[in-house]
């Protein structure tokens, strides 16, 4: 069988489904390899993501991952929500085929993108570093030029 049983219970029946209208912080990325769209949103209280949603154009590993991402993550303090790889994930819902693992890629940067947009819309400082391994949609964000003719 090409998908485990977890695989394809958390696509037929995925958790944390929906949009959040009071989020926190709210996670839009792109999947490079496919263009399939997933958005993320989370409320935080007292530095526990205490709810969690996804919504998501993507396939149906796409959506197994960030069904296991969001109960992952969920009831988590942010440090460890960020530690979340999409490795982590892939064994969590007992593997996926070799050529659906960019899926899983999707629910990590949506996780990370969705806590670095609540560090920025509450002003709390972070280490860049952590959201960027160089080559997610979230931190392309940064790589736009800084000269741009800015006047002092
Ligand atoms: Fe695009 Fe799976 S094929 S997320």
């Amino acid at each position: 069988m090409l998908y485990s049983e977890k695989v394809m219970d958390h696509f037929q029946h995925p958790r944390n489904v929906g949009k959040m209208d009071d989020a926190d912080g709210i996670g839009e990325v792109g999947n490079a390899v496919c263009g399939d769209i997933m958005k993320m949103y989370i409320k935080v209280r007292d530095g526990i993501i205490v709810d969690v949603k996804f919504n998501t154009f993507g396939c149906g590993s796409a959506i197994a991952t960030s069904s296991m991402a969001t109960e992952m993550i969920k009831g988590k303090s942010i440090e460890e929500a960020l530690e979340l790889s999409n490795k982590a994930v892939v064994e969590a819902l007992d593997g996926l085929p070799a050529h659906k693992l960019h899926c899983s890629v999707l629910a990590e940067e949506a996780v990370k993108a969705a806590v670095k947009d609540y560090y920025d819309k509450h002003g709390i400082a972070y280490d860049a570093e952590k959201f960027c391994n160089g080559d997610c949609a979230c931190c392309h964000a940064h790589d736009a030029p800084e000269d741009g003719g800015k006047e002092q």
